[in-house]
């Protein structure tokens, strides 16, 4: 199998979990990437058992429309069942860096409104320290120089995104070289920097499930 049917296995997957949980009153929050997209597709099959989706990017919105799956203003849903979304890395405790699709800002907040988080990858994701990845930032574009520099004190080598504007109309700095021991920390450190929106370290919400499929099948933890 290629990375991009290991991707859908994993979506596969994630639709199998969730199916026996689906209600007519059931809001699903959906990610960004190629590895959502996948799953987008599962669920407008069974569109008919759950009430709509909340998305985390205009184009995972665009794609639930064209599908016919209704989707709602975040701050129009009650509640959010669950997330749905795929990961540029993973560990062993679940924690991640998203953000290389630009989406990282909404998918934390459609992340931190669910109840449950499932993380789906294909097995090329997974990783023993995080880091290796660069790590997305998004910034408000008058501050790209200041937290440029508030990165590099922090031992990153940071990168502006080339002709990247996030759907919040920001620009994504993306960090290189940092070696990620103590993820909640970085996360907490990174959000203190002023003229961040949001990083994608995912730690304090880290992923409840992750549904990661390899050559052998599919792995959850
Ligand atoms: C989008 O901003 C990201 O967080 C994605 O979830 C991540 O980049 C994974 O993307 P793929 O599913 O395309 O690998």
């Amino acid at each position: 199998m290629n990375q991009d049917q290991l991707k859908r296995s994993a979506a596969e997957a994630a639709l199998a979990y969730l199916l026996p949980r689906l209600e007519r009153d059931t809001i699903v929050g959906i990610g960004t990437g190629s590895t959502a997209n996948h799953f987008i597709d599962l669920l407008a099959s069974v569109r008919h058992l759950f009430d709509g989706a909340v998305a985390s990017s205009n184009a995972s919105a665009q794609r639930l429309r064209r599908l016919g799956v209704p989707v709602f203003d975040l701050n129009a849903v009650p509640d959010v069942a669950v997330y749905v979304d795929g990961a540029d890395e993973v560990n062993a405790a679940r924690q991640l860096i998203k953000g290389g699709g630009g989406a990282l800002t909404r998918e934390k907040i459609v992340a931190a409104s669910a109840r449950e988080f499932v993380c789906i990858v294909d097995s090329s994701k997974f990783v023993t320290t995080l880091g290796a990845f660069p790590l997305p930032v998004e910034v408000i574009p008058m501050a790209r120089g200041l937290v440029g520099r508030a990165l590099r004190d922090l031992g990153g080598q940071p990168a502006l995104r080339d002709g990247v504007t996030t759907d919040n109309g920001n620009l994504i700095i993306d960090v290189h070289g940092l070696r990620i021991t103590d993820p909640r920390a970085l996360e907490a450190q990174l959000n203190n920097i002023v003229g961040t929106v949001c990083n994608g370290i995912f730690a304090a919400n880290a992923a409840d499930v992750v549904f990661a499929a390899g050559p052998e099948g599919v792995k959850r933890w």
